[in-house]
């Protein structure tokens, strides 16, 4: 049930504190300061390598964890959409871990590529929402997400929770592989049980995306930027817009756009900056004035440091709380998915059940 809220999808960017802090409860002792995944068999330790396959959402999930695999536990990562991964024959060599990530654990080309793996001889490691799915059936590792049914199309509470086993897992690697010192992991755990209290700080900006989204509906074309682990972000971002609001939107590394997509740039394309400060920020904010010196409009969604270096001048911005970067993609999730319905809203669109779209695709 919807409760007071006008649409599921709602409800569930709402629900991201709950559920987001109930999915942590299985992957962080809080009294012992650790990560600890669910019960299995194997031990991680000799793990060589990681393979991660996902779809959609579920696929920004995985590049933001392979940001972290490679960043805390130093392991390296292939990444692909399941669609195409089956077909590229894919070098799967022994002591690897391969990683499926998915809402509904029934995504017809992520299965196909699991059993790929399977066959292959690699460790078949599944984050999952639904625990009775096929992919839930078939993991030698099953990591379950505590979401919840998501019954809006568009994932929103799904990803945020995803990237929370993920966080935890690239921990318990890293402290597996001798790539953790125990004050980091306490550094990590403390992090993570922050999470929620940021995710509400976040949702707290409701009525202000919801003031905006005007700004942003008219547009026919929309992009969104961001580097290193928010680049992800900027991807979702872009994929949230477009489902549910049908406005045309694309993701780009920040740092890629003098590369071709700037020549799409005038007064009547938003461009929605996702840009904690930090060591990449200057670099980002450069990549802001190529932007504005073509006369186009940004959103500038960073935390209160980063706004009072680069809000000025700016269409609009929205302010993040300063978070650990380990969870400043599950914060960042929030504004674009508020921004997304916002518009959506506004322009009438069914938000709940976009055209075209199944919650689960069980077909090729
Ligand atoms: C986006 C969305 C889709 C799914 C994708 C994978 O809002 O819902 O892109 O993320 O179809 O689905 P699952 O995670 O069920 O494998």
């Amino acid at each position: 049930e919807k409760g007071n809220y006008r649409h599921f999808m709602q409800k569930e960017i709402f629900e991201q504190p709950t559920v987001v802090a109930q999915t942590l409860r299985s992957y962080v002792r809080q009294l012992e300061q650790a990560v600890a995944l669910p019960q299995f068999d194997f031990d991680l330790s000799g793990i060589n390598r990681v393979t991660i396959v996902a779809c959609g959402t579920s696929y920004y999930a995985g590049l933001v964890a392979k940001y972290w695999f490679e960043q805390f536990a130093r392991l390296p990562v292939d990444i692909d959409v399941a669609s195409e991964f089956r077909y590229r024959d894919p070098v799967l060599e022994p002591g690897g871990l391969a990683l499926f990530i998915s809402q509904s654990g029934e995504t017809a080309d992520t299965l196909a590529a699991l059993r790929h793996c399977k066959a292959a001889g690699q460790t078949i490691a599944v984050v999952v929402n639904v625990p009775t799915s096929s992919m839930a059936r078939e993991a030698d590792l099953l990591l379950p997400t505590h979401a919840g049914p998501e019954i809006g199309v568009a994932s929103t509470k799904a990803f945020t929770c995803q990237l929370a086993v993920l966080a935890a897992l690239a921990a318990h690697l890293a402290v597996k592989r001798g790539r953790m010192s125990r004050a980091e992991e306490c550094e990590v755990v403390a992090q993570l049980i922050e999470t929620p209290s940021a995710l509400n700080a976040a949702l707290a900006h409701d009525d202000e995306i919801a003031a905006m989204a005007h700004l942003i509906a008219p547009a026919r074309d929309v992009l969104y930027l961001g580097r290193g682990q928010d680049y992800p972000l900027a991807l979702e971002g872009a994929l949230k817009l477009k489902e549910i609001s049908y406005i045309h939107a694309e993701g780009y590394a920040a740092g890629e756009m003098k590369h071709g997509p700037i020549a799409l740039i005038d007064e009547a394309v938003p461009v929605i900056v996702l840009a904690p400060s930090g060591p990449l920020f200057e670099k980002t904010v450069s990549n802001m004035q190529e932007v504005r010196a073509r006369g186009g409009k940004i959103v500038l969604i960073s935390d209160a440091e980063g706004l009072a270096e680069a809000g000025e001048g700016c269409l609009a911005t929205i302010e993040m709380p300063k978070v650990h970067p380990l969870i400043a993609p599950l914060v960042y999730a929030v504004p674009v998915q508020l921004l997304a319905y916002h518009v959506a809203c506004a322009k009438g669109t069914d938000v709940d059940q976009p055209r075209n779209l199944a919650k689960s695709v069980t077909v090729e």
